[in-house]
């Protein structure tokens, strides 16, 4: 019987230009963001605005970071209750939870993506939308916005899968009002950690700044607004430290110049993928409306019965084929629900759950070739054909 044995999780190497510059920023000593002259931070900063097209951009210690620094600025604070997904991962209810909020928690359509009419429904209840892009599935972006922007709703973008996707032309992260972005191992670019937001907003940008611990040092920043911005902010508020070092910014810029051809490359693997899944027996692939531009760095599929997928999980891992389960009794390695998340009220979602128990999810890492897509499409009828038809 065919076998399947490379990693899921295995990264390609840090790209040699990369190494280079991170030698050279370990040879200078200069691994603080503040005292380097140049500073690898600060054009990371402004390459990866660019870009986007947005105005600012503030690096920071995580994508968690990110996104709770873009909830501090909007005056997120203890008890407020704030919208998200009711399917994505722990980081991001684990964002409102740090600052002491409430995750409101909204449906989950079966094309993977926030459910606009339960969303409409309840907009009257939050200031703040925490919208998470999870597994790069990209709901109908001017629908959205148009709905938050009519109910006075500010849209944080969770862009930790989306980095280098986009809606229609217009950049993921772009839409809300700050985009947030990891830079974590496994997701689009690799630094190990880290994270980045960006907004057109010059004064959540400048609170953003001075929340990542910048001292009053905020002017030597890539792409921050003007002094007289922060002199409205510096005093008031807090210093939470969470910036980015040297090392990990001269690492990310040659991956962030890069992120044009790695999308090429992972949707060339997506599409192969796609393609040997389709007609395996019980699944449907999640299917990808025209004006999504999508980063396929992961592949997903529904299960047409939700009891016989523990049985068709267990055969494709006993031959090298790893899936995550959305639908399990407990939260699994970096894989959980929303009724996992003991910090979070228990919320009632019908809708979400029934995708979710059927929801099936692989990563692609780029260094599978199309040999190896062809052998997971093989292995993955058979055992489908064998637990699923
Ligand atoms: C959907 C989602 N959002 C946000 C994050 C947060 O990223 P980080 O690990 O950089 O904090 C992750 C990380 O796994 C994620 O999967």
């Amino acid at each position: 019987m065919e076998r399947f044995d490379k990693s899921f999780t295995r990264q390609e190497p840090i790209p040699d230009d990369a190494i280079a510059a991170a030698v050279e920023v370990m040879r200078s000593g200069a691994l603080h963001r503040y005292g380097a002259d140049p500073s690898q931070v600060a054009a990371l900063e402004s390459e990866f605005a660019a870009s986007v097209g947005s105005r600012y951009c503030v690096a920071v210690a995580s994508g968690g970071y990110a996104m709770r620094a873009a909830l501090a600025a909007l005056g997120v604070g203890p008890g407020d209750p704030v919208l998200t997904n009711g399917w994505t991962l722990a980081p991001v209810p684990g964002a409102i939870a740090a600052l002491g909020a409430r995750p409101v928690l909204v449906e989950t359509t079966g094309r993977l993506v926030i459910d606009l009419r339960d969303l409409a429904g309840k907009l009257d209840r939050a200031k703040v939308l925490l919208l998470s892009h999870m597994r790069g599935h990209l709901a109908d972006m001017p629908a959205l916005t148009r709905l938050c922007d009519d109910a006075g709703v500010a849209v944080v973008e969770d862009c930790a899968h989306t980095m280098g996707a986009d809606w229609d032309g217009r950049p993921s992260g772009t839409w809300g009002a700050v985009g947030c972005y990891s830079t974590q191992t496994y997701k689009h670019v690799n630094a190990g950690e880290g994270g980045l937001a960006v907004t057109d907003d010059a004064d959540l940008a400048a609170k953003m700044v001075l929340l990542s611990g910048s001292y009053m040092l905020y002017e030597r920043h890539g792409a921050a607004p003007d002094a007289s911005v922060f002199e409205r902010h510096r005093d008031v508020v807090p210093n939470v430290s969470g910036r980015m070092d040297e090392l990990r910014a001269a690492i990310l810029r040659p991956q962030v110049a890069a992120l044009p051809a790695r999308r090429e490359a992972w949707n060339l693997r997506y599409r192969l993928l796609e393609d040997g899944l389709r007609d395996a027996p019980g699944l449907a692939v999640v299917p990808r409306p025209q004006a999504e531009g999508y980063v396929g760095s992961s592949i997903q599929v529904l299960a047409d019965d939700p009891a016989r997928v523990p049985g068709f999980v267990a055969g494709c891992a006993a031959r090298g084929v790893e899936w995550k389960w959305f639908g399990g009794d407990r939260a699994v390695g970096f894989t959980s629900a929303h009724r996992h998340w003991g910090y979070v009220a228990p919320q009632d979602l019908p809708r979400t759950d029934a995708v979710l128990a059927r929801l099936l999810d692989m990563r692609v890492p780029l260094t599978f070739d199309a040999a190896d897509c062809a052998a997971i499409g093989r292995i993955v009828r058979e055992e489908a054909a064998r637990t699923l038809a």
